[in-house]
């Protein structure tokens, strides 16, 4: 029997916690978990995105604030602003809503951050730690990912995994954590170049869906009894819908899940646990718990 990964459930649990640990933080005197969002120019997805994080923090009790600026911002108003950020002691973490205009380096910003304050975990330094088994700051979508694996006490410990996507932000770093102790997965990166993709998807336990290519993943793909993880969410047209479009994820879910153990729905599934791990992230920034 298939069970379908609610992570809509398991946000609500996690966000609680969160909520109840702030509410004790208060209680005894200390200040609530404070997070900055920067926001460059007016893209409708940044803008709801960021527009979900400020109402999550709200919804936990942190202090927020979105930090809006017109897409005429020059590189080094932005890298000024990051230092202020940097500087400011009562802002714990902030993230910079990516993309990024063209005229702006994405890479020299993140650099620009300080570790510390660095809630996304996008920071090379970050990274380091993370690929070492630091304390660091775990990227919102592979952090999600675990906290999934976890709640469902999905085993891992000798399975295959086999993540398909070798992006900075998902693919590399979740490949990376199964592989480590405590989750001993044997883990394969598929990607564009990969041969026969389909026969090495096919040798999984666990398949981790992250190229963003809407419905890639078919039945012929799925060992059965696999427990699949689709981190794709993609607009797609639909003639089903008063909008027009649909979300749809890497996996053609329809003709997958009969074959698994577990499966994650989109929408639904990984999708609202990313933004509780940004506030875990957050949390811990407050507490001082990755960098003492
Ligand atoms: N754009 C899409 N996802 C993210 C994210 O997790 N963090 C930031 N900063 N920008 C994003």
């Amino acid at each position: 029997m298939t069970k379908i990964i609610d992570g809509k459930e398991v946000a609500a649990v996690m966000r609680a916690e969160i909520a109840a640990e702030v509410a004790q933080m208060v209680a005894e005197g200390k200040r609530a978990p404070y997070l900055v969002a920067v926001l460059v120019g007016n893209d409708g997805a940044s803008e709801a995105y960021v527009g979900n994080k400020e109402k999550m923090c709200g919804e936990v009790g942190f202090g927020s604030q979105v930090r809006r600026f017109p897409d005429t911002i020059t590189e080094q108003e932005l890298l000024d602003e990051i230092a202020r950020l940097n500087a400011d002691e009562a802002v714990d973490g902030f993230i910079v809503q990516l993309p990024l205009p063209k005229h702006i380096s994405e890479d020299r910003v993140i650099e620009a951050i300080d570790p510390r304050k660095d809630v996304d975990g996008f920071h090379p330094e970050n990274t380091g730690r993370m690929i070492g088994g630091l304390p660091a700051y775990i990227p919102a979508t592979p952090d999600g990912i675990l906290s999934l694996l976890k709640y469902y006490d999905i085993e891992t410990s000798g399975k295959h995994c086999v993540v398909i996507g070798r992006s900075n932000i998902v693919g590399r770093p979740i490949a990376n954590l199964l592989s480590q102790k405590g989750w001993d997965c044997t883990v394969t990166i598929c990607h564009s170049r990969t041969h026969d993709l389909a026969g090495v998807v096919r040798t999984g336990d666990i398949v981790i869906a992250a190229l963003g290519k809407p419905e890639f993943v078919t039945a012929d793909m799925v060992k059965e009894g696999a427990v699949v993880i689709d981190v794709g969410i993609t607009r797609v047209p639909s003639a089903e819908t008063k909008s027009g479009w649909r979300l749809a994820g890497d996996v053609k879910f329809g003709e997958v899940a009969p074959r698994c153990s577990y499966i994650t729905p989109v929408p639904g599934g990984v999708g609202p646990m990313t933004i509780i791990s940004l506030m875990r992230n957050t949390l811990r920034a407050a507490k001082r718990e990755v960098y003492k």
